[in-house]
């Protein structure tokens, strides 16, 4: 499959097939592509929950607005940003020196520039709330690719969720994505419309 196969295949599955499980080695072995995913700085600000089993599904449920797909999914995972991400320099800055991009003089000076962000909470949120962001739909393409289907979901209460799942509060929730079959009673309803490319882009000047 194409990524452009992928793209056009790829739904929001409203009900899955609950009869169908996904072992944990195949959810890794996706986490492990989608982690291939850009970040800011490379320091890779994502973790990931999931549930997979019907006990934590039930959990998820009740602080997901009781949107079923949770507990019908394979399984659900939600993308956590993590808001300690800067402290994942000196891996960061020791992989760059072993590879060649950085000297090692300048493992100190990386390290302090990425513990900058910290000065500013809404920076090191945004930042993370980027890279999260692009984790996820990397998640959702190779899923695709693998023959899974997937649903994105807003549509839960992250402090209620860091509650009952345990986070500490550098653990911000951004994202549940089921993943497993669709239901095959349900009709998906063709794609609703996208803006074209003439009604959002703006060569040069707004
Ligand atoms: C950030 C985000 C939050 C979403 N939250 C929910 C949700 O809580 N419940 C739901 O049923 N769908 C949710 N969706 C799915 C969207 O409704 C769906 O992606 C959109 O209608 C376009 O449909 P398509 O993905 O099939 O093209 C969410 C999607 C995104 C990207």
């Amino acid at each position: 499959m194409t990524v452009t196969e992928a793209l056009q295949k790829r739904r929001a599955i409203p009900s899955f097939d609950p009869t169908v499980t996904i072992s944990r080695e195949e959810l890794e072995r996706l986490i492990d592509l989608a982690s291939l995913a850009p970040s800011s700085m490379n320091l890779q600000p994502w973790e990931i929950l999931v549930c997979d089993t019907p006990e934590d599904k039930a959990r998820l449920l009740a602080v997901a607005m009781n949107q079923k797909k949770v507990s019908e999914a394979s399984a659900a995972i939600v993308v956590v940003c993590n808001l300690e991400f800067p402290d994942h320099a000196a891996d960061e800055a020791d992989s760059q020196i072993e590879r060649g991009y950085t000297p090692a003089d300048k493992r100190d000076g990386f390290i302090t520039m990425a513990h900058g962000f910290k000065a500013n909470p809404n920076i090191v949120r945004d930042e993370a709330i980027r890279s999260c962001n692009l984790w996820a739909m990397s998640f959702m393409l190779v899923a695709q690719e693998a023959g899974w289907e997937t649903g994105p979901m807003g549509g839960f209460f992250p402090d209620k969720f860091a509650e009952e799942f345990g986070l500490p509060d550098s653990r911000y929730p951004i994202l549940i994505i089921t993943i497993g079959k669709a239901n095959p009673s349900i009709k998906i309803l063709e794609r609703n419309f996208r803006y074209s490319a003439k009604d959002i882009t703006h060569f040069g000047n707004w």
